[in-house]
């Protein structure tokens, strides 16, 4: 797990170089933010030499990529863990205030977030502080705490941080996993392809197509905004990985199917986003093609229906197909629809103005009995409307008792 541990500044703080051995002794990665009262606590080269990494705390790092610290921490965090959290701390984050990194990373993070509040215990009491508390559950943030008993102030009662021990124990449970990513496919496993495939000529040709992966990586994160594992086989793309996703890089159609076949006896969805090459060449020089006549003949063969052949097993998950159409978009999905006997079908079509690369999308999910359009817009939330589609169709058709109460999209059957 990849754990952002944010540290503002109390007293507390002296105890975060404990937490940060206490989280990777339980096999965490742990990067730390601090607020610049933290370092009133405790030093950065303490914290750096438990944590084995540069302590972050400038919204400007230039360092950082693109300049844009916040969202490559917001991207990496699996959970942010602020301890201690001050009551300041908790003021800022209740209102949406984002004067320095760490809270501006909480704004721009998709990954659940903890807190350890740590303050004096007439603090904790002010109406104020408890309606942060209030605000911040509500919208699903986790309260560690505080503890009961003496306080560095010299008084006593409820206020003080967990030890670490407890707080490493809570954040690094299954039961915190599971409270945590409670979406309806929480415990369900997703598989995804996605991007193009490239088939050598020779050393230094290949034959590809021109998808991005957008629509795929899309996809992988919207499985895991709903709590799913995902596992994502990924051909060559230019894009960063999914946050708390598997992935798996290929390059070749027969590299992909390989991959799927390892991966899917654990899937209960698969979603073949991937645009794979049809055919690839029969050979592959081992050496650069010269140029030595005027026109030269490529044999192709085809390549593995990675799609048909998943949707063939005799355990087959809940399998989903994308059709990517330059005319008849609608005809030619049905068809796949039924040839390659799937449960579901993404119909979009793509050419010189749409589809390919583009960041927006529209497609229509087509099943037997039913279907969803989607008219164009934003490949992320097109992907969220279209995981929704597919989480509802799979427990309709292969649900059991676990089957969650499902309000998030109305379908037109
Ligand atoms: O990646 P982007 O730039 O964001 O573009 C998105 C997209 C257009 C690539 C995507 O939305 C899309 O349509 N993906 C499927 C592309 C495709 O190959 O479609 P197809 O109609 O040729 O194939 C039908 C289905 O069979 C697809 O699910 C495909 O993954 C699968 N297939 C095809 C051939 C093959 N050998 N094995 C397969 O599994």
């Amino acid at each position: 797990m990849n754990i952002v541990l944010g540290i503002s500044g109390g007293i507390a703080a002296y105890k975060t170089p404990e937490l940060v051995r206490r989280l990777r002794e339980r096999g965490a990665d742990v990067q730390i933010v601090m607020t610049a009262s933290a370092e009133e606590f405790v030093t950065p080269t303490s914290l750096q030499a438990v944590s084995g990494r540069p302590i972050r705390s400038n919204l400007w790092d230039k360092e950082a990529e693109a300049s844009m610290s916040h969202i490559e921490l917001a991207r990496w965090a699996d959970l942010v863990l602020i301890a201690p959290a001050t009551a300041e701390l908790m003021a800022r984050l209740a209102g949406g205030g984002a004067p320095d990194l760490l809270t501006t990373l909480c704004l721009a993070t998709e990954a659940p977030i903890a807190i350890a509040p740590a303050m004096n215990r007439v603090m904790w009491a002010n109406p104020a502080v408890q309606a942060n508390r209030e605000t911040l559950e509500e919208r699903g943030i986790q309260i560690l705490g505080p503890d009961v008993g003496s306080q560095a102030c010299g008084e006593t009662g409820a206020g003080r941080m967990l030890e670490p021990d407890v707080i490493a124990d809570a954040v690094c449970s299954p039961e915190f996993a599971g409270a945590v990513a409670d979406g309806i496919l929480a415990g369900r496993t997703v598989l995804v392809t996605a991007g193009p495939t490239r088939e050598p000529i020779d050393p230094v040709r290949y034959i590809t197509n021109r998808s991005s992966g957008k629509m795929g990586y899309a996809i992988a994160s919207a499985a895991h905004a709903l709590g799913a594992r995902v596992i994502l086989i990924s051909g060559p793309v230019s894009l960063p990985e999914p946050r708390g996703t598997d992935v798996v890089y290929v390059e070749t159609a027969e590299e992909m199917q390989a991959a799927t076949q390892d991966r899917v006896a654990d899937a209960d969805i698969f979603i073949a986003a991937a645009a794979v090459s049809d055919y690839r060449p029969a050979e592959t020089s081992a050496q650069k093609i010269k140029k030595t006549r005027d026109t030269i003949t490529l044999e192709l063969v085809r390549s593995p229906d990675i799609l048909a052949s998943v949707a063939a097993l005799q355990n087959a998950p809940f399998t989903v197909g994308f059709a990517a159409e330059t005319e008849n978009v609608r005809k030619y999905a049905l068809g796949k629809l039924e040839n390659k006997n799937l449960d579901m079908i993404v119909a979009n079509r793509v050419g010189s103005d749409c589809g390919f690369d583009y960041d927006d999308n529209a497609a229509e999910v087509l099943w037997k009995g039913g279907e969803k359009v989607f008219d164009k817009m934003p490949k992320s939330e097109l992907a969220a409307g279209i995981v929704d589609v597919i989480a509802v169709r799979f427990f309709e058709t292969r649900g059991d008792e676990m089957q969650p109460t499902l309000s998030i999209v109305s379908i037109k059957e």
